[in-house]
């Protein structure tokens, strides 16, 4: 059994009402026995399932469960306890304490407590698989997965209720591996390598819209950008993801803004680029838009219609123009033709320390496939040309790159 060590660690754990609520003691045993300080907060429901008295003896510190509770709040408050957490750990989360969180709501003990905490929080739920599936609970993992929350998902199986399914709550080594994985910053046992770094990445097309119902886009799927936001998150960085229009979910532990021009794309990354160390732009941001949006569907005529295009902002451009000392920006080039000549035109064009040309004109390359297959440039004139993967993989080979430049090695 693999041993995670949370010596000198302040773990918050939040119990949920769900009939999982008797495994939050073996977690809890499990984080006592590795080092771990643990408070333990019930909500009402949890108490429903399982005792304070078990958790107090377990943690050997009091089991808080009540907001109002003047004697609970004099020996430690709702604020004292969320702010001294190096993580905060809610096991079970029922379907309902998930939508309370995604809301934001704030109206018991644990609750207030996600609020108040600025450390990172795992969630680990568990529930009937049909509730799993509905598309209100998913909606609300994808937005808690989009405001940075780090989920470990339910496992498949037989479930208490008597279904079969995903629901049952993730194995205790698993949420402990997160959570653990989380405090350190390592992986595998190793530091991670992007701990404490701060990357911003676009991803997906852009739309900009002729009329309420017609736009202008392209076929970006956002896959590479998603895939690179995943990789620099799960090595540590703390990650920025603004997306156009996509189908996919946002990855875990990733802060997500999704926009749809070309001009908001550029307003939140104008917010985000002073404070990231590292820019990489993968989005197809569209570079015209319509002269004049029209408020009302434009009715079809016979005849051809032209449309006066004026160019939106080049995001990369205007960023690149802003680079301070140690900020390292990543672009990517698309080309149909004359690929290394115009990506070397663009590193200069863009003030960019690498770029990643792929030639898109090729079947099965680029837009919307899993796989790509491309060249990375330097500013040196450095190139490095790699055969076709998945673009999984190649987020990692970019990032091996990327680390290089922003630990002062190579190019
Ligand atoms: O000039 P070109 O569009 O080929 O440049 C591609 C690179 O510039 C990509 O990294 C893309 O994300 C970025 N770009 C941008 N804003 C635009 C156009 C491109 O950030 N309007």
């Amino acid at each position: 059994m693999k041993m995670s060590n949370f010596q000198n660690k302040n773990v918050l754990l939040g119990v949920g009402g769900g009939i999982a609520a008797y495994k939050a003691c073996e977690l809890l045993r499990r984080l006592t026995d590795s080092g771990a300080q643990v408070h333990v907060v019930l909500t009402k429901a949890a108490q429903k399932f399982i005792t304070a008295l078990t958790f107090q003896s377990l943690s050997q510190h009091p089991v808080h469960t009540d907001l109002f509770n003047l004697t609970e709040e004099s020996e430690m408050s709702h604020i004292q306890l969320a702010d001294q957490a190096d993580v905060v750990l809610v096991a079970p989360v029922t379907a309902d304490l998930l939508a309370k969180i995604a809301c934001g709501l704030a109206d018991d003990l644990l609750t207030t407590s996600l609020l108040v905490t600025q450390a990172p929080v795992v969630l680990a739920p568990s529930m009937n698989v049909n509730m799993w599936e509905k598309e209100v609970v998913q909606f609300n993992l994808n937005t808690l997965k989009s405001r940075g929350y780090h989920i470990v998902e339910p496992e498949a199986g037989y479930l208490a209720c008597g279904w079969e399914g995903k629901g049952r709550l993730a194995e205790i080594e698993n949420i402990l591996g997160a959570a653990h994985d989380i405090v350190t910053a390592q992986v595998g046992g190793k530091k991670k390598s992007l701990a404490g770094r701060r990357f911003l990445i676009t991803a997906g097309p852009t739309r900009e819209f002729i009329d309420p119902v017609r736009f202008l886009s392209n076929p970006s799927t956002g896959k590479m950008g998603f895939a690179l936001a995943a990789e620099a998150a799960l090595r540590g960085a703390t990650v920025t993801l603004v997306s156009g229009p996509v189908a996919l979910p946002p990855p875990s532990g990733v802060k997500y803004h999704g926009v749809t021009s070309a001009e908001e794309m550029l307003k939140i990354c104008q917010l985000e680029f002073p404070q990231s160390e590292c820019f990489i732009a993968t989005a197809a941001v569209g570079d015209y838009r319509s002269e004049n949006i029209q408020k009302q569907k434009g009715k079809k005529t016979e005849g051809p219609l032209a449309l006066n295009l004026v160019r939106t902002p080049d995001i990369l451009f205007e960023l690149g123009q802003k680079k301070q000392t140690g900020q390292i920006v990543v672009g990517f080039a698309a080309e149909t033709e004359q690929l290394l000549k115009n990506a070397k035109e663009k590193i200069t064009k863009k003030h960019l320390d690498l770029i990643v040309a792929n030639d898109v004109s090729r079947s099965g390359n680029g837009f919307a496939s899993n796989d790509n297959q491309v060249t990375i440039l330097s500013p040196s004139g450095q190139k490095t040309a790699l055969p076709s993967m998945p673009k999984t993989q190649l987020a990692g080979i970019l990032l091996n790159e990327i680390e290089k430049l922003m630990n002062g090695v190579g190019n």
